[in-house]
């Protein structure tokens, strides 16, 4: 991957970054006055946290690698976001990983409280259901997209995944169930980012077949790049503690292998990810630099 490359991409997502972080206060809001308004305060203050915004950047990616405009899909975008914040709130909670630092701030149960911070997570994953319905397209392809997203979210997905994530908490689980369980705490909302951005963009067959493709090793890549960074990250530029995974002990990549056998699967799923977008040609030039550049972050 050229240099030149990689600061297109960075330019790219910089771009829509802003632009997402734009669009989700207003979709926040949109539905009226809420009944509480400090549940509305506490869903606001992890929302706008910061954060890489990868979900809502994959989403419009794979629209434009589909032949379609990606920002003309913010809606969806900011859904996903929404789902994805929710993810994290409750991921954070003393009853999960019990950390007190996310997106460089404090988590939102150090805020709020565990009670409201439930509830902020609980409001964030119904809104985003709401919030796509918004979306100006068919109502078939409306539907699909709703799908997508609530199976991804559910116990088949994310949901899923925690689940196997808590229960394997202390034990020697097999690399194959680690892979599962990756796939579905990280990769099912990534999966269900790029290929709703590819249904919304009309995408025949054979490019949802690409992308979804792409979006397996994505979620891959990216979790065990993150398993990685709970171990050699610096904290302040993850904007979360290091060491959560041994404190609790956890099952990731590092601790069921080592660090460099994590490494070199992690570029063995970037490599896969690479040959499943090679047929888009330059539509996908993004896709492909954001995925080389992803396992050399260092947030
Ligand atoms: C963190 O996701 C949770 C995982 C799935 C590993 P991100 O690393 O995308 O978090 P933000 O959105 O940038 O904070
Ligand atoms: C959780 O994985 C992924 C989610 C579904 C939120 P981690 O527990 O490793 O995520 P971080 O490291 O706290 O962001
Ligand atoms: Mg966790
Ligand atoms: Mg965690
Ligand atoms: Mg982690």
């Amino acid at each position: 991957m050229t240099e030149t490359a990689i600061k297109e991409m960075k330019t790219q997502w910089n771009e829509r970054r802003e632009l997402v972080e734009s669009e989700l206060p207003k979709q926040l809001r949109q539905s009226g006055k809420p009944l509480d308004e400090t549940l509305t305060e506490s869903m606001e203050y992890s929302l706008m946290a910061g954060g890489k915004r990868l979900r809502p950047i994959l989403l419009m990616a794979a629209a434009d690698a589909a032949g379609a405009k990606g920002e003309d899909f913010l809606a969806s975008a900011c859904a996903i976001e929404m789902i994805h914040t929710y993810s994290l709130i409750h991921d954070d909670l003393p009853a999960m990983d019990n950390d007190d630092y996310r997106r460089g701030k404090l988590t939102n149960h150090k805020i709020y409280g565990a009670g409201i911070a439930t509830l902020a997570g609980d409001a964030l994953l119904t809104l985003a259901f709401e919030v796509m319905t918004r979306e100006d397209v068919s109502p078939e392809i409306k539907l699909a997209v709703i799908q997508e997203m609530s199976a991804a979210a559910g116990p088949q997905g994310m949901v899923g995944g925690q689940a196997v994530d808590l229960e394997s908490e202390g034990k020697r689980i097999p690399l194959e169930k680690l892979r599962e369980m990756h796939l579905g705490k990280t990769g099912a909302l990534f999966k269900a980012a790029i290929r709703s951005g590819a249904i919304l963009a009309k995408a025949d067959e054979k490019t949802l077949a690409a992308l979804t493709d792409y979006a397996l090793a994505f979620g891959l890549a990216f979790q065990i790049t993150d398993d990685i960074l709970d171990v050699v990250g610096d904290e302040a530029t993850i904007g979360k503690p290091v060491g959560s995974d041994e404190r609790n002990n956890k099952s990731t990549y590092v601790t069921l292998t080592s660090l460099e056998e994590a490494r070199r699967l992690a570029r063995e799923a970037v490599d896969d990810g690479l040959k499943a977008i090679a047929p888009l040609g330059d539509k996908a030039k993004f896709l492909g630099a954001l995925l080389e550049y992803l396992i050399s972050r260092d947030n």
